[in-house]
C-alpha cells in the first residue's frame, strides 16, 4: 500500500516543482512590502522601554522638527477608534494608542512616518519619554504557584474521562515527571509587513498574512467600515508559521497613519521587533502521569499544563491535547493552567500543542518504556488506540500501525543497541530513539471561481493564501486533474480579499478545504460546457444527455462514445468569444464531523551522535513515515513534510527566546542568537507517506500537511539522547549544558 519513494514526478498527475518557484528563484515574486505604491511614507514603531506601567509624557519637539518627518502619533494625539473588536484569529488585544497603560516591554506606544525609514527611525530616537513604572509580573518558572484556571481560550481547559481515583489504584507501574519547553519566537524571514492606503472611505492593505479575508474583517471592525470597503492582498507570503495567522496591531497602526496623514504608509517590523510586539509561542511546564498494569496496558492518563499568558489576554497553546486521544486509555485528564505574565499577548506557532505537548508526552512515553523494561514501539502498539478514547469516536482514516512498520522496517529500529551509552564511535555517544507524530485533520468552507478564458487558458482563483506551503502548485494541479487542461496553461490567484472566500492558512487546513471548492468550480464549468454544447446544433454533443459530456484532457468528451471529441475553442466561439466562468465551494459535512475524529499520524525514528567532550548532539539520521491520507505531491508535500522535521530538530536543541526577567524583553532578538539549524545541523531525512487515502474526511481523500512534520519529532531526538547517553534532559532545548549537568 506504500507509495514509492521515487515515484515519478511531473506525470501530468503532479506538478514537477513549485508553480510559484521560478518567480521567487528569479526574485520576482511581489511581497507585501515590496508593492510599488507612489508617494509612500514610511512609518517606524515606538515601543515601550518599561515591560508594566504607564506613559505619563511622550516629548517629540526635537522629533518633530526632525528631517523628514511627516506625523508622530501617540497616545497623546492618536485619534480614536470605535472601539469594536472582531475574534481571533483575525485578532489579538492589540495595542493602538488609545491609552496610555503599558502592559509590556516593547509594546507598540507610539508611531513615526516620515519621508524615508531612516528618517522615520531616527527621530523615533529623539522621543523623550516619561513613564510611571509599577512593578512587572516577569518570572515565570518563579511564580508558578500563581497558576490559575484560563478565563477563555481555545483548548479543552480540563478534561476527565472515568474514575480516576479507581483507575489509578490499577496501575502497577507508574511514570510521574516534569517536562519543559521554552519560549519561541516564529521569525519568518519575511517579516511583518503593511503597505496601508485611503481612497475615500475605502482602505486598501497590501499585508504579510495568513488570512487575507480575516485581516479585511478585523480592519473595517476597527475603522467601523463596511466590509466591502476594506480589501487585503498578500499574494506572496515569505513563512507565517502562525505569527501571520492573527492581525497584529502595526496593521492597524499604519492604516490609521495613512488616514491621518493623507498618503499611503509602509510599516515594516524589523528583525527585533519580531520579538515582541507580535506573539510568540508561550513556554510551557508539563506535569505527565502514566500508570500501566503489568503488562503494559495503560490503565490511567493525567497531563497537567502551565503556560504564561499576557496580562492583556488569554491565549492557550493546548500541549495537553492529544494526550486525550493519541493512546487507548480509560482514564484520561487533561487540564491546562495560566501564570499572568507582562508580555505581549501569544500565539499560534506550528502546531500549536502538538509540537509542545508531544515533546513531552512521547518522552515520558520512552520514559515509561524504559520502567517496564519494554520495547518502545511495542509500548505504543501495545496502546494502539482503535478510536478517539477521549470524545469516544471512530477516527476518518488511521494506518500509524502501517506508519511504524513502514518507519522501524527502513531505519531497521530492530537491530539497534538497547542498552543506553553502549555504542561509541571514537568520541562520540550513539544512539537510537522513536515517537510518535500527531496532528488533527482540519477542514473549512471555501469557495473558488474558475474561468475558461478566450485565448484557451483557464484562470483559477480562491481568496487562500500560500505561506510557502504550496497552495499555487495544488490548486493548479488540481484543475489538472479535474480538466486535463495542463497545469501550465492554468492561471493561479490567490491572496485577494476580493477573491471567494476561503478560510485562514492556519491549522494545515488550506490544501483539504479550498481543493474541494476547486473540484466543485471545475465540475461546474463542465455542466455548463455540456449545457451550451447540446443546445447548439452545430456541436457533436447536441441534444446528447448533459451527464454524457465530460471535460477532460483539455476536451469535451463523450463519456458513451469516446471518440466523440470537441476543443474547448468551439465552447468559447459559442459563447460569442467571451470568457466562460462558474464557482465553485465546499464544505465538511457536518453530520460527519460530529461522528468522526480527524488526525494525521507518524512514526519517527532518529539517530543521534553526542560528543563526550563538548556535549554537542548531532541528529544524523531521521526516517519517518507519516499516515497523512493521499499525499497530493510527492516531492513538494515530502519536502513540506521534511521542513517541519527541521523544525522539530529546532524545537529539540535550539529554539529558546531568553526573557530576562527584570526588564522582560527577549535578549536574543535576533537570528544569530536565536538559534535555528542551518544546514550544518540538517544530515539525512527520509520522508514515506502510508499514501491510503481518507475519504471520510474530504473528496481527494487529502488531509493536511503543514503541521504534522514538527511534531513527534523533539521527543524521538530526546530519547535517542538518552539511548546514547543514559542522560535525559526534561527541559527543552537539549543543550550542551544541560546534557553535561543531567
Ligand atoms: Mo498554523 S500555527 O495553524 O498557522
Amino acid at each position: 500500500m506504500l507509495q514509492q519513494e521515487e515515484k515519478p514526478t511531473g506525470n501530468g498527475k503532479e506538478l514537477p516543482y513549485r508553480y510559484d518557484g521560478k518567480l521567487k528563484v528569479m526574485g520576482k515574486a511581489t511581497y507585501a512590502a515590496e508593492f510599488p505604491v507612489k508617494d509612500v511614507l514610511h512609518a517606524w514603531m515606538v515601543l515601550s522601554t518599561i515591560p508594566s506601567g504607564e506613559v505619563v509624557s511622550m516629548d517629540t519637539t526635537l522629533a518633530d522638527r526632525s528631517s523628514g518627518v511627516v506625523k508622530i502619533l501617540t497616545p497623546f494625539n492618536a485619534p480614536k477608534l470605535p472601539g469594536i473588536k472582531p475574534q481571533p484569529p483575525a485578532i489579538r488585544k492589540l495595542s493602538l494608542l488609545q491609552d496610555r497603560i503599558v502592559y509590556y516591554n516593547c509594546e507598540p506606544i507610539g508611531l513615526v512616518v516620515a519621508k524615508s525609514l531612516d528618517e522615520a527611525r531616527y527621530a523615533a530616537s529623539l522621543i523623550k519619554i516619561k513613564y510611571n513604572t509599577t512593578p512587572g509580573k516577569l518570572s515565570f518558572d518563579k511564580r508558578l504557584d500563581q497558576k490559575r484556571p484560563p478565563k477563555q481560550g481555545n483548548a479543552p481547559p480540563k478534561e476527565d474521562h472515568g474514575e480516576e481515583t479507581e483507575a489509578w489504584a490499577k496501575a502497577t507501574t507508574v511514570l510521574e515527571q516534569t517536562y519543559t519547553t521554552p519560549l519561541h519566537n516564529h521569525n519568518p524571514l519575511e517579516p511583518h509587513a503593511t503597505i496601508a492606503m485611503w481612497e475615500g472611505e475605502n482602505l486598501t492593505v497590501y499585508d504579510a498574512t495568513q488570512y487575507v479575508s480575516g485581516v479585511r474583517q478585523s480592519l473595517a471592525k476597527h475603522f467601523a467600515l463596511p466590509l466591502d470597503n476594506v480589501r487585503c492582498i498578500d499574494p506572496y507570503v515569505g513563512g507565517g508559521f502562525g505569527s501571520k495567522g492573527s492581525m497584529w496591531s502595526h496593521v492597524v497602526l499604519a492604516a490609521m497613519a495613512a488616514k491621518v496623514t493623507g498618503q499611503p504608509v509602509k510599516l515594516v517590523l524589523d528583525r527585533t521587533q519580531m520579538f515582541g510586539p507580535v506573539g510568540g509561542r508561550p513556554a510551557t511546564t508539563q506535569h505527565i502521569k502514566l500508570g500501566t498494569d503489568a503488562t503494559g496496558k495503560l490503565v490511567a492518563m493525567r497531563h497537567n499544563v502551565i503556560e504564561p499568558a499576557s496580562v492583556m489576554e488569554d491565549f492557550i497553546e493546548p500541549s495537553a491535547q492529544q494526550t486525550s486521544m493519541l493512546y487507548e486509555c480509560k482514564q484520561i485528564a487533561i487540564d491546562t493552567e495560566l501564570v499572568d505574565m507582562n508580555i505581549g499577548v501569544q500565539t499560534f506557532m506550528r502546531a500549536p500543542g502538538e509540537a509542545t505537548g508531544t515533546a513531552a508526552l512521547e518522552t515520558a512515553m520512552d520514559e515509561l518504556a524504559l520502567k517496564l523494561g519494554m520495547d518502545p514501539l511495542e509500548l505504543r502498539l501495545k496502546n494502539y488506540a482503535e478510536k478517539d478514547p477521549g470524545e469516544q469516536k471512530e477516527f476518518t482514516s488511521k494506518h500509524l500501525r502501517e506508519a511504524y512498520k513502514d518507519a522501524a522496517d527502513r531505519f531497521e529500529w530492530s537491530t539497534r543497541p538497547r542498552t543506553p551509552g553502549t555504542k561509541t564511535e571514537g568520541n562520540k555517544l550513539v544512539g537510537y530513539g522513536m515517537a510518535t507524530a500527531t496532528y488533527p485533520a482540519n477542514r473549512s468552507a471555501a469557495m473558488a471561481a474558475i474561468k475558461l478564458l478566450p485565448n484557451g487558458r483557464i484562470a483559477i482563483s480562491s481568496g487562500t493564501q500560500d505561506l510557502g506551503t504550496g497552495t499555487y502548485t495544488i490548486m493548479a494541479q488540481t484543475v489538472e486533474q479535474e480538466t486535463g487542461i495542463p497545469w501550465q496553461m492554468v492561471d493561479v490567484k490567490l491572496g485577494d480579499s476580493s477573491l471567494p472566500k476561503a478560510p485562514v492558512s492556519g491549522g494545515s487546513q488550506s490544501a483539504a478545504s479550498v481543493m474541494p471548492a476547486i473540484q466543485d468550480a471545475c465540475k461546474q464549468l463542465q455542466l455548463k460546457l455540456a449545457t451550451l454544447a447540446i443546445t447548439d446544433s452545430t456541436s457533436p454533443f447536441f441534444n446528447a444527455a448533459s451527464d454524457d459530456v465530460l471535460l477532460s484532457n483539455g476536451e469535451l468528451r463523450s463519456k458513451s462514445n469516446p471518440s466523440k471529441i470537441e476543443p474547448l475553442s468551439a465552447s468559447i466561439t459559442r459563447n460569442k468569444g467571451a470568457a466562460i466562468e462558474e464557482k465553485g465551494s465546499g464544505e465538511p459535512s457536518q453530520e460527519a464531523e460530529r461522528a468522526l475524529s480527524a488526525h494525521s499520524w507518524g512514526a519517527i525514528f532518529t539517530e543521534v551522535a553526542v560528543d563526550k567532550t563538548t556535549w554537542m548532539v548531532e541528529v544524523r539520521r531521521v526516517v519517518a513515515t507519516y499516515d497523512i491520507g493521499l499525499l497530493l505531491n510527492q516531492k513538494t508535500g515530502k519536502s513540506q513534510l521534511e521542513g517541519g522535521i527541521v523544525w522539530g530538530i529546532s524545537l529539540a536543541l535550539e529554539e529558546d527566546s531568553h526573557l530576562d526577567n527584570v526588564y522582560g524583553r527577549v535578549v536574543n532578538n535576533n537570528l544569530g542568537e536565536y538559534h535555528v539549524p542551518v544546514n550544518a545541523d540538517v544530515q539525512s531525512i527520509e520522508v514515506n507517506v502510508v499514501g491510503i487515502p481518507d475519504l471520510k474526511f474530504n473528496p481527494q481523500g487529502a488531509r493536511g500537511i503543514g503541521e504534522i512534520g514538527i511534531t513527534g519529532i523533539a521527543a524521538a531526538i530526546n530519547n535517542a539522547v538518552f539511548n546514547a547517553t543514559g542522560k535525559r534532559v526534561r527541559s527543552f532545548p537539549i543543550t550542551p549544558d544541560k546534557l553535561q549537568a543531567a
